[in-house]
């Protein structure tokens, strides 16, 4: 069992928790993912693992109240647990394994829409505990969704918070202020990281494609089984297919095939539909043995 040590509520349906995970605490990094379930009924949950403190074997987890399963995990407590916790799983973000004083010499700018502020703040986090400042901004609907933001500010070089209807920060979507840093500021930047809803990161990428500004994003699309085998995660990149939990989660923004994702994203939510996906691609996948799960 994974203890709950500590529940906050963030924002309107959005939820922090820490949970007791030595095995995970210690090995996991930036971008990579867990998979929660509650009891022997519960679902499998991927969620990207948001901070972790290796001292106190702690890894926290942000996710938002969408449906049945993630609704049944709100009326988890402090001292409550979870029967499964297994990670970390998928690839650390690049810059782990890029050379620290090559990466002094970059500019990175971070895209963080509403619930994907929570994946962004371990990779800015990581920046600032190596002594490199970034650019975050931070994109919610209104005032009241944008979470994070004391943490945020701890370990960004500078922050720009923009909200659809202009409740807080400057008015627009992340977009906006993109464009408005590398058109009407100048500021030049060598690597753009955007984590957040689907079609967030579609628009993002299509605008730094015109700026040629290599983009990576995050895709959490829906998780089975999360070891590369049931083939509920593929997204096509680059005209390859790739399974965001084995291969992923964090791709090149300028070679995903977001519509098609998007897409299957809706179909997999049906049963019809997954039956359709297994028809045209087939029943499982090889397992690659990358797992990691922490049982
Ligand atoms: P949201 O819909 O409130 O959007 C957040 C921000 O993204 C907006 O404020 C806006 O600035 C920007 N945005 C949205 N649509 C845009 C567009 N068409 N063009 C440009 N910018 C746009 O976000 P939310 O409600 O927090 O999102 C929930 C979704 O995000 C869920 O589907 C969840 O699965 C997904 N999510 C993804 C990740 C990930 O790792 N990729 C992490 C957390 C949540
Ligand atoms: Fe990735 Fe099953 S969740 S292949």
């Amino acid at each position: 069992m994974y203890k709950i040590v500590k529940v906050e509520k963030l924002a309107d349906k959005i939820y922090l928790m820490d949970i007791k995970a030595k095995r995970i605490a210690k090995s996991c990094e930036p971008g990579q993912f867990v998979i929660v379930k509650m009891d022997e009924r519960g679902e499998r949950i991927p969620l990207t693992i948001c901070d972790y403190d290796r001292k106190e074997e702690t890894i926290t987890i942000v996710f938002q109240a969408l449906g049945y399963s993630t609704n049944r995990m709100t009326v988890l407590k402090e001292k409550d647990a979870f029967m499964d916790v297994t990670g970390p799983l998928g690839c650390p973000s690049d810059f782990v394994h890029e050379d620290l004083e090559e990466l002094k010499k970059k500019k990175i700018l971070f895209v963080a829409g509403g619930v994907g502020a929570a994946p962004v703040y371990p990779q800015v986090k990581w920046f600032h505990q190596h002594g490199i400042d970034t650019d975050v901004i931070v994109g919610a609907k209104t005032k009241e969704l944008v979470i994070l933001e004391k943490e945020m500010e701890e370990v960004a070089g500078n922050l720009y918070i923009t909200t659809d209807d202009g409740s807080y920060g400057s008015k627009g979507m992340v977009t906006e202020v993109i464009k408005s840093l590398i058109e009407e500021k100048g500021y030049q930047y060598n690597k753009c990281v955007a984590i957040g809803p689907m079609i967030m990161m579609k628009f993002v990428s299509l605008l730094t494609k015109e700026y040629n500004l290599p983009t990576i994003v995050s895709l959490n699309p829906i998780m089975v089984d999360g070891t590369g085998m049931c083939g509920a995660c593929r997204v096509t990149v680059g005209e390859k297919i790739k399974f965001a939990c084995v291969d992923g989660p964090e791709f090149d923004g300028h070679l995903v095939n977001f519509d098609e994702a998007m897409k299957r994203q809706q179909m997999y939510k049906k049963e019809e539909g997954q039956k359709l996906l297994k028809d045209k691609e087939g029943d499982t996948k090889e397992c690659r043995g990358v797992c990691g799960g922490e049982k």
